[in-house]
């Protein structure tokens, strides 16, 4: 794989770096991106209508289920060559954010220690009336547990759509992004917000912005490189290309 010289030694160089990350980069984990169409029982349902309070109060068991389910997929699912080239950069570059808007905690499972959480993690709940964090509930039940504290329903501890995002994430990622000297936005498609809005504010301070996706996105035409391609095989790439094996004990495997 050839990318260009200026990119490589100018990756040498940063300091501050940003990498923002969506459901492309767990495509190759295993695990669907948000917006492909779903199958099995859950093919009549599109995502956007599942992930809100309103389908909450309305069929909690339904969307405990679908989380349910996604909650044992991510858990089954293993960290791919992308993840871990990500770890490297972490190890390469002295700031380092990396800022996901992916649930499924792959990111930490494969080693990336500045982990901002945009959207929650599934594999925790909390209450939907007191708010409160559960650690443990009863999994082998199929009901949706209860709030042990107030009796409310727990559910995951995602953002839905209409919510707002957990505002120490938030606040992290936009001080990271308007300080940052190169932000990647890698395997997003850039149509929610605030996340899509990070990419402008680093490129508004001087940001050089990268991108990394299968497709052409609404960014693409405002980046400074756009690499083509599955995260999971241009990651490991641009990492042993900017430093090479002289000074990489850990090659990443292709
Ligand atoms: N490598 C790189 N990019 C990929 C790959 C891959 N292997 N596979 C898919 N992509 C790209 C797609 O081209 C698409 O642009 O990843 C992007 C995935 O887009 P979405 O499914 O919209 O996911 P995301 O951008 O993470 O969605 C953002 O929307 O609905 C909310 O909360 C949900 O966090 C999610 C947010």
């Amino acid at each position: 794989m050839n990318f260009p010289s200026s990119l490589l030694s100018f990756l040498r160089k940063v300091e501050r770096a940003v990498v923002l990350t969506g459901a492309g980069v767990s495509q190759e984990s295993g695990l669907r991106t948000f917006r492909d169409a779903q199958s099995g029982l859950w093919a009549q349902y599109r995502p956007e209508d599942l992930a809100t309070p309103q389908a909450f109060a309305r069929d909690p068991q339904l969307v405990w289920d679908w989380y349910a389910l996604r909650r044992e997929k991510a858990r089954s699912a293993e960290p791919n060559p992308g993840h871990f080239a990500l770890v490297e950069m972490e190890k390469r570059i002295a700031e380092f954010t990396l800022i996901t808007q992916n649930v499924d905690g792959l990111h930490q499972r494969a080693g990336s220690v500045r982990v901002v959480e945009l959207h929650g993690n599934l594999q925790r709940v909390k209450c939907s009336r007191c708010g409160q964090q559960a650690s443990a509930w009863e999994a082998a039940s199929p009901k949706v547990p209860q709030c042990l504290r107030c009796g409310g329903l727990l559910r995951p501890d995602v953002v839905w759509f209409g919510e707002s995002l957990p505002p120490h994430a938030l606040a992290a990622a936009i001080q990271a992004s308007q300080t940052c000297q190169v932000f990647f936005s890698i395997g997003t498609s850039g149509l929610v917000q605030p996340a899509a809005s990070l990419a402008y504010a680093a490129r508004e301070r001087g940001a050089v912005v990268v991108e990394i996706n299968l497709e052409p996105t609404p960014l693409t035409g405002q980046v400074d490189f756009f690499l083509q391609g599955k995260s999971g095989e241009i990651l490991p790439a641009l990492v042993n290309a900017t430093w090479p094996s002289e000074d990489s004990p850990g090659q990443i495997r292709e």
